[in-house]
């Protein structure tokens, strides 16, 4: 068997406790433990000189990390502004926040050639590569430009609209024609596959997407959430709280997670539901994320500008209706967080999985588990199907099922439980990874590329 290539931007740092959130990272990780691999990507940091870097190796565990500086100019280019500001907003549904422009489109093929030569001279004839997301569309193209003949598959982390939004893309088709050089592509719906597979054929390429929906390691996680709310900080967490109920929601602090919408919804829960006026708490844990980009900021000031007028709004001089942190927090504290939560709220507009609504199952109590209120526009929604749904735009409607949620009795509680604990158990990281391999085994040979 030869060693799995794991190629992406962010890779984790696997010395560090507080890793950069984000459910790439976490997935992946859960599932590469114990085979012989070697994750290939960005550093995370900035490049001195000029000319291709050298990539830095480090053997953590079993696994090989090894990460390239990018130049100021090329993490412009290609990560913060056509990865970021164009490819993401697109991907999310959100055309009218694209900001395009020919000469990003060019740094992002620059910086895929780049990590194409970079890796070619790490592998090793038997290996298998799995590239990752969105920053890296045409990189098995590169990689076929430089002769490499093995298995290439690929994982969209994200969401895919419809081919009438895909588009609005300047280019659109030239990035199907690189996706066509992966042997398999995976993506996290069903819905997600029908949208790839209708735009490659619209534009009479080969339909080579399927759905692998992306889990967590349920098993670890619970052991984590059982460790963390016996931590220090679960129990001034729990002390603070002083017998009101916690809602949580934890996201990266960014315009697809619908966090406005999330604010709004809670704020019409304490104006229409009194009685949980100061019996109820929120926290929203929402590290900065992409802090370059101007949308994220816009959508910070909105945050900050929220949170204060709806907790000078409803706040008593003893209790403060939302609690807000833009740090990130370590995720195995998080867990006992989770454990201790009465009830999750997630509301994405759009998000391709949401690994943290996995998270809260795999964390709760059996004896007393708690409510996860859920977007339909989650990928985790079509599995996750007894949470309390919810449609993220309309405000009242959180607030229902924020109601609902608090004062669900104990065997509601269980019932819904028990069978998304039993859905999280099936789709594990683990074995998303060895599904999405082995069928990757099987798949046909996506063709040579034409001389
Ligand atoms: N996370 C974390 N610390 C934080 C916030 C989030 O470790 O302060 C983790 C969280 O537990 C989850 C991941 O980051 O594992 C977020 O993944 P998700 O799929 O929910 O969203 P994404 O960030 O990928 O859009
Ligand atoms: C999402 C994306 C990942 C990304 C993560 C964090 O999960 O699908 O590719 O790594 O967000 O974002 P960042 O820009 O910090 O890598």
């Amino acid at each position: 068997m030869g060693r799995l290539i794991i190629v992406s931007n962010r890779v984790p740092s696997p010395r560090e406790r507080t890793q950069p959130a984000g459910g790439l990272a976490v997935g992946l990780r859960d599932a590469v433990r114990g085979g012989s691999s070697m994750w290939f990507g960005w550093s995370g940091n900035q490049a001195e000189g000029d000319g291709d870097p050298e990539p830095s190796i480090d053997t953590v565990e079993g696994v090989t990390y090894a990460t390239i500086d990018l130049t100021e100019s090329q993490h412009e280019g290609f990560y913060q502004n056509f990865s970021n500001g164009i490819l993401w907003p697109l991907f999310h549904y959100r055309v009218g926040l694209m900001n395009y422009s020919r000469r990003d489109w060019q740094t992002y093929l620059e910086v895929n050639a780049l990590f194409a030569r970079t890796l070619v001279p790490l592998l090793k004839p038997d290996d298998v590569i799995w590239v990752h997301d969105y920053h890296l569309f045409p990189l098995g193209q590169a990689l076929r430009d430089l002769g490499v003949t093995t298995r290439i598959g690929f994982f969209l982390h994200i969401p895919v609209p419809p081919w009438s939004l895909v588009r609005s893309l300047p280019g659109a088709e030239l990035l199907l024609e690189d996706l066509q050089a992966y042997d398999l592509i995976g993506v996290q719906t069903d819905e997600d596959a029908d949208n790839l597979n209708q735009s490659f054929r619209v534009n009479g390429l080969t339909e080579r997407a399927r759905a692998f929906p992306i889990g967590i390691d349920p098993h670890e996680f619970r052991a984590q959430a059982e460790t963390g709310a016996d931590s220090g900080e679960a129990e001034r967490l729990h002390a603070s709280l002083r017998g009101a109920a916690l809602v949580l929601g934890v996201d990266r602090l960014d315009y697809s997670k619908g966090l406005p919408e999330r604010f709004r919804g809670y704020e019409a829960l304490i104006a229409r539901y009194p009685e949980h006026r100061g019996k109820v708490t929120f926290l929203q844990v929402a590290p900065v994320s992409r802090g370059d980009v101007e949308e994220y900021r816009v959508l910070r000031r909105q945050l900050d500008e929220l949170t204060g007028r709806i907790n000078g709004a409803y706040a008593e001089f003893d209790w403060t209706p939302i609690r807000y942190i833009t740090r990130p927090i370590a995720r195995d504290i998080l867990a006992g967080f989770y454990r201790m939560a009465d009830v999750a709220l997630i509301t994405p507009l759009r998000d391709g999985m949401n690994l943290v609504a996995k998270e809260y199952i795999a964390a709760q109590d059996a004896e007393s588990p708690g409510v996860l209120v859920l977007s339909h526009f989650a990928g985790a929604a079509p599995e996750l199907d007894e949470a309390v749904l919810v449609n993220p735009y309309d405000a009242d409607e959180i607030a229902d099922a924020l109601h609902q949620a608090l004062t669900m009795g104990l065997d509601e509680r269980k019932a819904r439980w028990s069978k998304l604990d039993a859905e999280v158990r099936r789709t594990t990281a683990g074995s998303w990874a060895r599904d999405f391999l082995l069928a990757l085994d099987e798949a046909p040979r996506a063709p040579p590329t034409p001389a």
